[in-house]
Parts: C-alpha cells; structure tokens; sequence
C-alpha cells in the first residue's frame, strides 16, 4: 500500500512516494519560475503546479505497482490568490504569500475597518501576503477580471480541484485568507461582504485529513494511477510540515528554514496572540496554532551564495566559517529582503548588513546572514514566551535545516534544543501522513503521528554559546527600529 504526499513549494513541487509503514520510497521534484513583476510583487501560474504534478508523479511510480496506491495528501504554500472564472480557467497568475502590492489595502482593513474588528471575524489582522488584501487589490485595479471570478481557492486546492473536480480548501490553509472565522472554522459573512466575495465564491470547507473524493478519469489517466485513489483536503504546508515532524498537540514546536522561516506552536484549544504578531489559525489536526513567519529565510541563504558569491556549493561557503568564531561575529545582517511579516509586520523593511569593517570576510558575511534568520526567528519567538507559552524544545525541518552549522546557530540563538526527524520532508510527509488518515489506515492524525514519527538527532545548545549570542540578540533587536524609519524612503 502506498500513499502520496505533494509539497507544493514556492520554486519546486516536490513528490513523496511513501509505503504504509511511513518510508519513503522514493522522491521526485519539478521547478517552476517565479516571476517577481514588479519590485515587492510576486506571481507563480497555478498551470506549472499541475504541470510539475503531471510530470512528476508518473516519474514517482516508476517500478511500482500503481494499483496499490491509497491516497494523495498535498500541503502548499499558503495565501496565495487563484481566481478562477465560470468555466473553472486561471483568470491572473496567482498573487502569492510572500507579494507586498497590497500595503494600501492592508492599511485600509487594519486602520479603517480596523483591527478590533478583523480579530472579532478572523482572530487575526491583516499582513499584506494574506488573500483578503489582495482582493481588494484586485478589485481596485483590474476590476474586469475581478468581476469575472467564479471560484477563489489557495495554490494547493488548484491541485485538489485538478485531481478531484471539487472546489475544497482546509481550516488550516483557510485561516490565511483572512477570511475564515478560525475559532469556529466557518467562513466570515462579515470579511466576505468587506472583500466583496460572495460565500459561494469559496471553496467547501474540510477538516485536513477528510477525503475530498477520487481521482476525476483524466487526471487518473494523466498520473498513471486508478481513479479509485483518494484525495484528502490537505493543508497549509506549515501545518502539514508540523504533522511531518509529530508537532501536534498542546504545547509543541517546529521550527521550519524554508524559502520562508516559520515558529509554529501546536494548540489544544484556540487561542490568540492579543497583538497579532502571530498569527492564530487552525491546524491539520482538528486543533489550532499559533504562527510567526518570517518572508525570507533559507532563500536569504539561496540569495547570499548563488546570486552574491555565486556559488551552488553551499557547504564550501559554510567552511570558511570557524566554530569559535561562532557568537563572536560583529557583522549584522537584517533578513528582510521581501519586506517582513512576523512580527515586526513591514512592507517597507528591506534587508541590510551592518557592521561592517576591513577585515570583514566572506564567511564572516554568510554567517551574518544564518545568524540574522535566527535571530529573526527569536523575534517570533519572544513573543510566544511574551504570551506564557512555554517552549521547551523544537523540531526543526526544511532545507535549511539540513546544514548542520545553521542548525547549531539556531539551537544557540534560541537557546533550547532542535530535534530532526527520520523522515525529514516536511509538508509532502504530512500531505502523505493525512492521506493514509483519510483513506482509513489511521483513524487520527495523532494516531498517524505515533506510529509514524521518530526523532533520530537532537542539536543540544552549548550554554557558553548561547550566552555569547543572548549578547549578539540583544544587539541585533536594535537594529530595526533604528532604521525602521528610513526603509520607504529608499524605495
Ligand atoms: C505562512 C507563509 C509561508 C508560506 C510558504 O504564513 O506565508 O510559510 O506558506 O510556503
């Protein structure tokens, strides 16, 4: 028996092959572009996503016997904005998370609706990457093609609707639309009439690990697989990527150094953070959580070394950079090079170095930047220790996370212990983890969790270090505020 998880990524769809014992068996991914059309913006075209699933998913079942996969479970990148028209055709590229066009409305729904308001509806505020906003964008500045939306889903549900022919979304992925009441997990009359979205624009709502249906007869011919595997609603890829690595129930934490960098904290019972600075949505498995997520974090890494230094060979740049120099760096490196979100919520914010001096080095330079997402990451964290949330320990997953030097750093910055799971593939495990929930081999998501997951390394922080960087944090947190004011006047 076998079941497949899809990670739909921000530059890569990556496919997960895993048998019923939870191992992965194989992995398959495809790129696809990123536009960046304007300074801040940020469009992907939801065809490559099911392109990239159709190319990758035959290459997935290559030696195996189809007829034995159960189920397909997707996690995706969150907020993104798919307009589809009557005839179910992408009417615009998809706005993504991490696209800043929409600081007018932000500002609109923050300061005129107000936030009193928004929290009563959504238990949030609104971000710019959030899909309200951009509805409203959309409405003021291409009001034809607004007028022309049918169906508003998120980027993974494109592929629900692609495999199923049904238009679902989950409570997990929906609570980032700004348009999901989280604590009761319905959709707000109140923000749809804000937005100018009627109910049925919205896709149905599911639990993460309720079965949506089966494969349509075309999608199964495209993918090689009987129409008779099952396709669950999926979620946000950070609650899917927190089912991946066990993080669920009250009081756990996973830490993921994506293209984003997220702190995500699983709860029993709902709960929000009284500022907003995290955001309080629901989880993957019937509970909810709270959230800081920061726009660039691995990509700061990606940016540094393949744009900058121009280098693939990131573990090359990595050893230039000396264990006792750790804690002990004076270059600065501010990682908001897509403005920022949590907590510090600026559209207008922009990456920086600082600290610079003669003797500064390259790896002094790369060090400055994977110390800067940590300490970025530490922000969000304050604020849940701010809320009494006790965090004692954390999984740690994405692909920063498999260089052992960003890993210790962060371990350091934070000062409490990181755990890797066996099977490190984040959202796609957990697509494929609810997956075997909704086709009946597990009757919970925490079921599925306690058979399936097993920590196999721990990064213990060094309490020397970790006071070296408690002082570089310290330094670092001033940093912003000092330059907060200038950041739009360099636009
Ligand atoms: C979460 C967020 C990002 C994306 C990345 O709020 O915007 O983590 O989900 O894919």
């Amino acid at each position: 028996m076998y079941f497949i998880g899809i990670d739909l990524g921000t530059s890569a769809c990556k496919m997960l092959l895993v048998d019923e014992a939870g191992q992965v068996c194989g992995t398959v991914a495809r790129e696809y572009p990123l536009s960046f059309p304007r300074p801040g913006w940020s469009e992907q075209d939801p065809a490559r996503w099911w392109q990239a699933v159709v190319e990758g998913v035959p290459a997935l079942l290559e030696g195996i016997d189809a007829k034995e996969v159960r189920g397909i479970g997707c996690g995706g990148q969150m907020h993104g904005l798919v307009a589809l028209d009557e005839t179910d055709n992408i009417l615009r590229p998809a706005i993504l998370w991490n696209d800043g066009r929409t600081a007018k409305e932000v500002d609109y729904l923050n300061e005129t609706i107000g936030r009193d308001k928004l929290r009563s509806c959504t238990a949030n505020i609104a971000f710019a990457g959030f899909t309200a906003p951009k509805l409203l964008w959309m409405r003021e500045n291409e009001p034809e093609l607004f007028g022309k939306i049918a169906k508003i889903m998120l980027p993974k549900d494109y592929l629900v609707y692609r495999l199923t022919g049904r238009h679902a979304t989950d409570y997990s992925d929906a609570s980032g639309t700004l348009l999901l009441d989280v604590e009761h997990r319905r959709w707000s009359k109140e923000m749809c009439e804000i937005c100018g979205v009627a109910e049925g624009q919205l896709p149905r709502l599911y639990e993460s690990w309720e079965p949506v249906g089966t494969l349509l007869p075309e999608a199964a011919k495209a993918l090689g697989l009987p129409e008779s595997v099952t396709v669950c609603a999926g979620a946000g890829d950070n609650a899917a990527a927190a089912v991946g690595t066990g993080t669920v129930g009250a009081g756990r934490c996973n830490i993921s150094l994506g293209t984003s960098g997220t702190l995500f904290i699983s709860l029993d019972k709902f709960s929000a953070d009284p500022m907003s600075a995290l955001h309080a949505f629901a989880h993957a498995n019937g509970g909810y959580h709270l959230m800081g997520c920061m726009l660039s974090a691995a990509s700061c890494n990606r940016w540094w070394q393949e744009e900058i230094t121009g280098t693939s060979d990131y573990k090359d740049g990595e050893a230039g950079i000396l264990p006792e120099r750790l804690g002990r760096n004076h270059v600065y490196f501010l990682p908001y090079l897509m403005g920022e979100r949590s907590p510090i919520n600026d559209v207008n914010a922009r990456g920086m170095f600082i600290g610079l001096t003669m003797d500064t080095t390259r790896a002094d330079m790369l060090q400055a930047v994977l110390e800067g997402v940590a300490f970025a990451i530490r922000d969000s964290f304050e604020v849940a220790k701010s809320l009494g949330t006790k965090i004692l320990r954390s999984h740690i997953c994405g692909g920063g996370s498999k260089s052992g030097l960003w890993r210790t750093i962060a371990a350091n910055v934070l000062g409490i212990p990181l755990d890797m799971v066996a099977t490190e593939q984040g959202p796609g495990c957990g697509g494929a983890m609810l997956a075997m929930v909704a086709a009946g081999r597990y009757s919970t998501v925490q079921a599925a969790v306690d058979e399936l997951v097993s920590v196999t390394a721990a990064v213990e922080p060094d309490p020397a270090l970790t006071a070296l960087y408690e002082e570089r944090y310290q330094q670092f947190r001033e940093i912003y505020p000092a330059c907060k004011a200038l950041f739009p006047k360099l636009l």
